[in-house]
């Protein structure tokens, strides 16, 4: 590693431990302070990498509070604090801890593997990665059961918070059709912190909250919520993630002996991906999200469609794909933006509407160098690299300039970077 880069490393680790809790990590101070779900296990990687132990337990934490069920909530309220809403009165899940009542990209299987394949201490991994099967196990038959009602072999998200990418263009028509009459009047606290031009519109969040009121009202059952719900929508980036998930978990699973576990995980994996290739679309040369509410398909090209590079492609889709992901790349300096910028919605600073992410990036250059495209892989991890020299940890960055935007000092930021440098991705 270079000079530069070592100081860097070591700046990326600071984050981390600025903002870790002792148990969990919070995703930033202040904007995000309790522990979130998917910026969690993307955290244990960095973490990995100079404490396997503590990378563990933030995975661990999280599944303590997995529902009977077997959901695994978007957040845990660890603590009280007032610096967020909507906060556990809103969510009212009756859980011993709080936790809100949606989900979020499941990661952990990924995650998983990935700290299994590199730990340094054999005895350790086995014991947490053994505890921890089960559990991711029955998230995923969760999706299925949950989300997947009617058999389609994808899953469908209920709420814009559960992609991870709240204000996606993608969402736009199916959030139209949620009204807004009866949301308890509230006070946003996300534009306390960061810049209001950055974060989604108050339209947009009255619409959040009228969907959470709803799935409150029905007792969070979901048995009930996917039918109800009038947002209803199937990402296939969120169905990548879950298929990489299962095939991870079915590699860890087989190699400590829990055929089971490995046999229904391999099943799931192989039936999502033949099920996501209808959601291909030749014009656009991506996969496009599909709305399960109107059984319409969503035209828009955002970075949801280029993500299942990640769930592991056959050679000529990965190909095609890897073509759209290089043009994506080409057109701003700072790549990959979460919408396509030459669209009329795109919008550099807000959010998922345009920004780039350092997360998208790392899965995508992990999908990208299992298809052997090395070249688009490493010019996305250049690319995120000098927007870390630029613009510093933050939570996501304009395309185009490069500037920082939303949070700061960002738990996930940093951990990718960890990873790039460690030349894990
Ligand atoms: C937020 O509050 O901005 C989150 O994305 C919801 O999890």
């Amino acid at each position: 590693m270079t000079e530069n880069n070592e100081a860097i490393f070591e700046q990326a680790v600071a984050v981390l431990r600025a903002n870790d809790r002792g148990s969990y990590t919070v995703p930033t101070e202040g904007l995000y302070p309790f522990q979130w779900n998917w910026d969690s296990c993307l955290t244990a990687l960095g973490q990995s990498h100079y404490d396997e132990q503590r990378a563990w337990i933030e995975i661990e934490t999280l599944f303590a509070h997995q529902w009977p069920d077997g959901m695994v909530p978007h957040i845990v309220f660890h603590v009280e604090s007032d610096g967020y809403f909507p906060g556990p009165k809103v969510w009212s899940t009756n859980r011993p801890v709080p936790t809100s009542g949606i989900t979020q990209p499941p990661v952990a299987g990924f995650a998983i593997k990935r700290l299994f394949e590199r730990a340094r201490n054999r005895p350790l991994a086995e014991r947490y990665a053994r505890s921890l099967l089960a559990k991711v196990d029955a998230w995923h038959h969760w999706f299925y059961a949950n989300r997947d009602p009617h058999g389609d072999g994808l899953v469908a998200i209920l709420h814009p918070w559960e992609s991870g990418r709240d204000n996606s263009v993608d969402w736009d028509a199916a959030l139209a059709r949620v009204p807004t009459d009866g949301v308890e009047p509230y006070v946003r606290r996300d534009t306390q912190h960061a810049d209001p031009a950055h974060r989604p519109t108050q339209a947009q969040y009255d619409r959040y909250l009228w969907l959470v009121q709803r799935f409150r009202g029905l007792g969070w059952n979901n048995n009930l919520l996917h039918d109800a719900s009038p947002f209803r929508v199937v990402d296939p980036g969120f169905n990548a993630i879950l298929i990489r998930s299962a095939a991870d978990l079915a590699d860890v699973a087989e190699a400590l002996g829990e055929h089971r576990i490995a046999t229904d995980n391999r099943a799931r994996a192989a039936a999502g991906r033949t099920a996501l290739e209808t959601l291909w679309s030749e014009s656009h040369q991506q996969y496009l999200c599909f709305d399960r509410a109107t059984g319409e398909v969503i035209g828009n090209a955002s970075i949801g469609g280029l993500l299942p590079i990640f769930a592991g492609l056959d050679v000529s889709r990965a190909a095609e794909l890897g073509r759209t992901i290089a043009a994506q790349m080409a057109a701003v300096r700072y790549g990959v933006a979460s919408e396509n910028p030459a669209d009329p919605r795109f919008e550099a600073k807000r959010y998922w509407r345009g920004p780039t992410w350092l997360v998208t990036n790392y899965m995508l250059t992990d999908g990208l160098r299992m298809a052997g495209q090395q070249e688009t892989a490493r010019a996305i991890i250049d690319a995120s690299l000098d927007l870390i020299r630029r613009s510093s940890f933050a939570e996501y960055y304009d395309p185009r300039s490069g500037e920082p935007c939303g949070g700061t000092q960002f738990s996930w930021t940093a951990a990718m970077v960890i990873e790039f440098l460690a030349g894990a991705s």
